[in-house]
């Protein structure tokens, strides 16, 4: 990076930490999806989020930190495991749910005993939160930045800057450019708040099961198996979620030609997101050919959603993606766009 690109991004970065400290709301890149984000001390900017989102107030956001050292400013009862999985995924995209400590206000819980912290990869994010850090932070030392992704509530995530514009408009003061994000799709969540209960992933990420398993030495809980009492709520794992306004229909590959030459016989334009080679000859009014293994997938699908939803199509087609442990997330999400008005799984 040149010396002029430097002083720029440094000075972006300044205005982005002034901005944070006057209680304002600041749109950052992070590896796996755009915040938006807040001075997660402070509640009166905290509720900026909610508003410029159009979310409903009870619903937790995740707690952005430079490094696992802040961790205990945020969290009480930390498992030994929630360390381990720290030192070995931070800066990386999971979520770790823990006992919320006495100074985080209930404003970034959803009025839960539990809070979200995460130190994510992406170097413009811990750039900035490394300034703010430096600068003090947001109260007391605690620099911490609350930050759901950057769309309107129920919507798709945005993985460019680009993206959280068109989402937000004038609602947010400053959007970072850090380019497309590289994972593309949201964090992994797991939940170690109750140390009576094995670990639970709460919402599926690119760090898988196995990868998590392997580093505490057994395999935590799914998000379908049944929650003991007192679970917290995982608002943003409603089943519709992530979803475009186009409807949205998932179809397996074996009857992905046949779908589609129904839709054009009844007249309806189809846009087509898939991942087989062979869907590029399939009547559809547009395509988007997404690559062939999970990673490549979920880095490109919520730009593809977008593009769709953007075509003015009746209906989009999403390939159904193989059903193995490394497509678990990304088939969690299409499920979840489909689950949107007018969407199906088939
Ligand atoms: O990758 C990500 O996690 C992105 C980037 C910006 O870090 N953030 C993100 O935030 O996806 P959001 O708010 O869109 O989704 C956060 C999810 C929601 O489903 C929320 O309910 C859950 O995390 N969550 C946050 N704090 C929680 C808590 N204390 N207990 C249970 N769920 C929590
Ligand atoms: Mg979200």
């Amino acid at each position: 990076m040149s010396r002029v690109l430097d002083d720029a991004v440094r000075a972006s970065l300044d205005a982005a930490v002034r901005l944070l400290q006057a209680g304002e709301l600041v749109a950052f890149p992070t590896e796996t999806v755009y915040g938006l984000g807040a001075n997660a001390a402070n509640p009166e900017a905290v509720a900026k989020i909610f508003a410029a989102k159009g979310r409903p107030a009870d619903h937790p956001v995740i707690v952005h930190l430079p490094g696992a050292a802040h961790i205990e400013r945020w969290a009480v009862d930390i498992p030994q495991t929630a360390w381990d999985l720290a030192e070995a995924f931070w800066p990386g995209p999971l979520t770790l749910i823990l006992k919320r400590a006495p100074a985080t206000p209930l404003a970034v819980t959803g009025g839960q005993e539990t809070v979200g912290l995460r130190a994510p990869a992406h170097p413009l994010a811990l750039a900035l939160l490394r300034a703010y850090a430096q600068a003090g932070g947001g109260r007391q030392g605690m620099c911490g930045i609350a930050a759901p992704s950057a769309n309107r509530f129920g919507r798709i995530s945005p993985t460019d800057a680009a993206h959280v514009r068109e989402e937000l408009g004038d609602a947010v003061s400053l959007v970072l450019d850090g380019g497309a994000c590289d994972v593309g799709i949201e964090s992994t969540i797991i939940d170690l708040s109750n140390l009576d209960v094995p670990p639970r992933i709460l919402r599926p990420g690119h760090i898988t099961p196995g990868q998590i398993a392997a580093v505490i030495g057994l395999m935590p809980a799914m998000p379908g198996q049944a929650q003991p009492t007192g679970s917290p709520r995982v608002p943003g794992a409603l089943a519709a979620h992530y979803a475009p306004r186009t409807p949205v229909r998932v179809v397996a590959a074996a009857v992905l030609a046949e779908t589609l030459a129904a839709l054009h016989h009844t007249g309806q334009s189809a846009a087509l997101i898939a991942h087989s080679s062979s869907a590029a000859s399939l009547p559809a009014r547009s395509w988007c050919l997404l690559p062939d293994e999970a990673e490549g997938f979920a880095r490109g699908l919520y730009a593809a959603l977008r593009t769709a939803d953007r075509g003015g199509c009746d209906v989009i087609v999403v390939e159904a993606v193989p059903d193995r442990p490394e497509w678990a997330a990304v088939a969690d999400r299409i499920c979840r766009a489909a689950a949107g008005a007018g969407g199906t799984h088939q």
